[in-house]
């Protein structure tokens, strides 16, 4: 099973996850389905208990202007969180982000979100190339939004939060687990909120997809298959020219391949940061426009990519805690950054990773139900390639009666098994759900093959992401991290619940639950680096404990 589904499997699989919804609905199990309303997703405010308008906007800087840094722009909601400054070093992102590039496309830019003469007013007046004198200057921030390089989320983050500002740092949540701790620990001690940016949390559909696991339907899950590759090994030919010397602009030498993470260095930010590259905590300008290359600034595929992935196979078995993983990872393509001579766009990280790891079953004495059958393993490979994108990203989630397949956060397809001797998995159309015992549990198909339902094929309502862009849980994650802010008393965040009793009200995805991710991702590197198998130890999971899985390892390249 395979995420490269055609376009008539996909419509099929779509109409499988509405038909699926709408019975669960029915049934109650569909808590992320509003109320009454047949497929209707519910609105994610009232889902994720935020108040979508808080009256008076938080007041945000945003530091870290480039790729991500765009993408919240452009998906904030100024009326929620309003950025009042921004922080930057590279002179192309610190026009780009005020600029954008264009009304339609995903970064569209500040000028465009609050108006010209706001924009004009903040790239002179509030636009920073140094955090702390920032901090110094901003005396309305309340709040700001971390979008930098890996090996920077945890001394930003924690001189923002000694500053007195609530903290959304992107994912991972930093380069090393005791990084993380310590971010945990400064967070309690200034009694500020923190809260990290897998956005998963926060996505709709990853919330119907966990419904529709927690339900039962797809049997029991024994695997999950995640993966994200791209092929990055097209050569580089800016404007259709074979030619890589001498591009206008472009430092020297330019790239070899077009590989997204090995970006051209324009000279316009090598002039400007040739001399102060140091000051802001580098080693060279290459290792500040290519930071994700290498060991030292960024944490490779794992902590990119797998990260996001390994969250979301987390939140569909519960959140549990992992038992082991091994790995394989391998530069097998591109150059090694020790070599001077080689121009196969060099780096340190690894450009393939393949990754297996288990997981605690349902009846696993560490499962959610915490039972005596060791055997019980969910069993979870990853892989991420750089040389091949023949399947899109995605997870696929394989039980004994069904297989879910969630594609590049946006599509959510459900197959149910066949009945013996009955085709293929992927080509079956699926029975509405019918009650097993007390439960409810998708009937084996007695059909298979023919075409999909009309509504299917067309815009259809619902769940599965068939009806318009699905939005990815940036705009939620944002608005809840807002939310919190507001409610947020004595130091500790306090909200009224239904029994009119003030409760603690954390961001969904905070220090602790990030942590966790993080822990996966790097453990993972571990394995590969080590060769080893590791098995997970529950002490680096708490916050309080000095116990991690990478003390002692250097990040040098
Ligand atoms: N949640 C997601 O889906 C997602 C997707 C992409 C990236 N990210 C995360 O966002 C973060 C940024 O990634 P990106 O793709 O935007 O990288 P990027 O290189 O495009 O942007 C980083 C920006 O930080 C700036 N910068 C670097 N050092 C600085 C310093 N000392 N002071 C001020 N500015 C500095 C750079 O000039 C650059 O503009 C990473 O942590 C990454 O993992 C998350």
């Amino acid at each position: 099973m395979a995420l490269d589904l055609t376009a008539e499997q996909k419509a099929l699989g779509k109409a499988n996850a509405n038909d699926v919804a709408e019975d669960l609905s029915r049934r109650g199990f569909m808590k992320s389905v509003g109320a009454g309303a047949v497929l209707a997703p519910a609105v994610a405010a009232t889902y994720y208990g935020y108040e979508a308008s808080q009256g008076k906007p938080v007041k945000v800087a945003l530091i870290g202007c480039g790729d991500e840094g765009g993408i919240l722009l452009n998906e904030h909601d100024p009326k929620t969180v309003e950025i009042i400054a921004l922080c930057d070093i590279r002179p192309y992102n610190q026009n780009r982000i005020i600029e954008g590039e264009g009304p339609t496309t995903p970064r569209r830019g500040y000028k465009e979100i609050y108006g010209k003469e706001a924009g004009e007013k903040v790239r002179n007046a509030h636009m920073y190339t140094d955090v702390k004198e920032m901090l110094q200057k901003e005396k309305d921030l309340e709040a700001v939004i971390i979008a930098l390089p890996l090996h920077l989320h945890k001394p930003v983050a924690i001189d923002c939060m000694r500053a007195g500002k609530h903290v959304l740092c992107e994912k991972l949540m930093a380069r090393t687990v005791a990084d993380c701790k310590e971010m945990i620990k400064v967070a309690k001690e200034t009694g500020r909120i923190l809260s990290i940016g897998h956005q998963r949390h926060y996505s709709l559909l990853y919330a119907h997809a966990t419904d529709v696991i927690n339900a039962g339907v797809l049997g029991d899950i024994k695997h999950i298959r995640a993966l994200w590759h791209r092929n990055f090994s097209w050569d580089w030919k800016p404007d259709g020219k074979k030619i890589v010397e001498n591009v206008p602009g472009i430092r020297q030498p330019a790239p070899m391949f077009r590989d997204g993470w090995f970006q051209p260095i324009l000279q316009m930010d090598y002039d400007a940061l040739k001399d102060k590259f140091s000051q802001f905590g580098y080693n060279s300008v290459e290792e500040l426009v290519r930071w994700r290359l290498f060991n030292r600034t960024g944490g490779g595929l794992m902590a990119e990519l797998g990260s996001h992935q390994l969250d979301a196979a987390s939140i569909f078995l519960g959140k549990v805690k992992p038992l082991s993983v091994q790995g394989v990872g391998t530069r097998s393509f591109f150059g090694d950054v020790h070599d001077e001579k080689d121009r196969r766009n060099p780096r340190g990280i690894d450009d393939s990773v393949f990754v297996t790891f288990e997981f605690p079953g349902k009846n696993h004495p560490q499962g959610p139900h915490k039972g005596t059958d060791t055997h019980d393993v969910v069993v979870l490979t990853y892989s991420s390639i750089s040389t091949n994108g023949f399947e899109p990203y995605g997870e696929t989630v394989m039980g004994t009666r069904g297989t879910m397949v969630v594609t590049a956060e946006s599509e959510l397809m459900l197959y149910k098994e066949p009945e013996p001797g009955k085709g293929s998995p992927a080509k079956t159309t699926m029975a509405k759900v019918e009650t097993v015992g007390n439960k409810p549990a998708m009937a084996a198909a007695g059909t298979w093959g023919g075409p999909p339902p009309a509504a299917a094929a067309g815009a259809a309502p619902g769940i599965a992401g068939a009806g318009g862009p699905v939005s990815r849980g940036y705009k939620e994650e944002m608005a809840d991290f807002a939310h919190c802010i507001r409610l947020w008393k004595n130091d500790v965040g306090y909200q009224k619940n239904s029994d009119d009793k003030y409760v603690q009200r954390l961001p969904r995805c905070h220090g602790e639950v990030a942590m966790a991710d993080a822990i996966l991702a790097l453990t993972a590197n571990l394995a590969m680096a080590r060769r080893q198998k590791i098995d997970f130890d529950l002490d680096w999971f708490k916050s309080d404990s000095d116990k991690c899985p990478d003390t002692g390892v250097e990040h040098k390249d």
